[in-house]
């Protein structure tokens, strides 16, 4: 398999490299940022069996999910190293002191993974004054990325993955990006979907040697709904819509996948020969239209759904830059 490729993968192929990955990746340092559940609970545990050295930190806020997990993360793999951090990263500050620990202890990481987040209705102001959902969708997580950055050059092979709303993008306005003059639902869906990518694309050229993935990850079976619904709703409708839903199991499949395959590579790995075996893989295109430029929007199964024209249209319209200040001058404005 040769040259460039958009198509989605098999969940056979996505098996099959998972498998192997014991001898290409045997150490990997990664970071689950919403790993105590779901998507990234599960991407958690699937990383621990395939790596034969894992160091995997899960971040989030749950005591109980907390040992649940490290438990089970011991009892997968019992060479692996398992730290729980606790975080409420809506808290930007608090995500700044936990990168700084993070770095106190490790020389590199290797993988970002980005799944915190709730499934909100309707508007609810953080401190800062922005919508809860919109700060752990983009603000916070992107907060993670700026602070790791150092550690992420450090990794032979890095890679960021944000599992949210890749295909989900729109058009955005330079002075609602905050959502704070224009609030709806639809927009808390479509301006982080489309501030990620956008960031992505500014951030993968800066740092041509990480990989960055903004991912849809299908729908999951995951205790989503009973977070956002309570208990009991969140149950019944967990249930009925329990046929249309991937396991979790599966999803861990996928989502290691993606954070590991070399399908996905980094613009500067991509570009050396010596590197990188392009035979090995096929390598995606990216959404700026270049094959293996280093940021890839992706579906759950590895299949791009950049919408071309939209993206084409932010470009011309400035958003990379628009959206890059933004961001920094709203974290200098909230950590002052
Ligand atoms: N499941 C799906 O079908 C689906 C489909 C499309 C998109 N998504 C998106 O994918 C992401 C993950 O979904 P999921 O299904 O895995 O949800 P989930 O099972 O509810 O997990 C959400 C994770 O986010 C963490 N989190 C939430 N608020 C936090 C905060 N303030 N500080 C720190 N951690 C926080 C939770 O940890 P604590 O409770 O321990 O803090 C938990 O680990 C979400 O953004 C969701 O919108 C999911």
């Amino acid at each position: 398999m040769g040259g460039s490729e958009s198509a989605a993968f098999s969940l056979q192929d996505v098996r099959n490299w998972n498998a192997a990955l014991k001898e290409k990746r045997p150490k990997m340092v990664a970071l689950f940022v919403g790993g105590t559940s779901g998507i990234g609970e599960h991407a958690a545990k699937r990383l621990a069996s395939a790596i034969k050295l894992p160091t995997i930190y899960i971040i989030g806020r749950s005591q109980t999910a907390r040992n649940a997990v490290i438990e089970d993360l011991d009892r997968i793999n019992a060479n692996g190293s398992y730290m729980f951090k606790h975080c409420d990263i809506s808290d930007l500050g608090s995500v700044d002191t936990l990168c700084k620990e993070i770095a106190a202890q490790e020389a590199a990481v290797d993988l970002l993974f980005l799944t915190a987040g709730a499934l909100g209705f309707g508007k609810q102001d953080t401190k800062a004054g922005i919508d809860l959902n919109h700060m752990l969708r983009y603000y916070s997580r992107m907060r993670f990325v700026h602070n790791l950055i150092p550690l992420l050059e450090n990794s032979e092979d890095a890679r960021v993955v944000s599992v949210f709303g890749a295909g989900k993008e729109g058009p955005i306005e330079e002075d609602n990006l905050d959502l704070k003059k224009k609030f709806s639902f639809s927009a808390s869906n479509s301006y982080p979907a489309t501030m990620t990518s956008v960031l992505f694309e500014v951030l993968a050229a800066k740092h041509p040697t990480i990989s960055f993935i903004h991912e849809f990850p299908g729908f999951v079976a995951t205790p989503l709904l009973k977070h956002a619904l309570g208990s009991v709703t969140g149950s019944i409708m967990s249930l009925f819509m329990k046929p249309m839903m991937m396991t979790g199991s599966e999803s861990g499949e996928w989502s290691v996948f993606l954070s590991t395959s070399s399908s996905f590579p980094s613009k500067g790995r991509s570009a050396s020969k010596e590197n990188f075996s392009r035979k090995e893989s096929r390598i995606a295109r990216s959404s700026t239209g270049r094959v293996g430029d280093g940021v890839y929007l992706l579906n759950y199964n590895g299949k791009d759904v950049t919408k071309q024209s939209l993206m084409e249209q932010l470009r011309v319209a400035g958003f990379p830059l628009i959206v890059e200040k933004h961001t920094l001058e709203t974290y200098r404005v909230i950590l002052s």
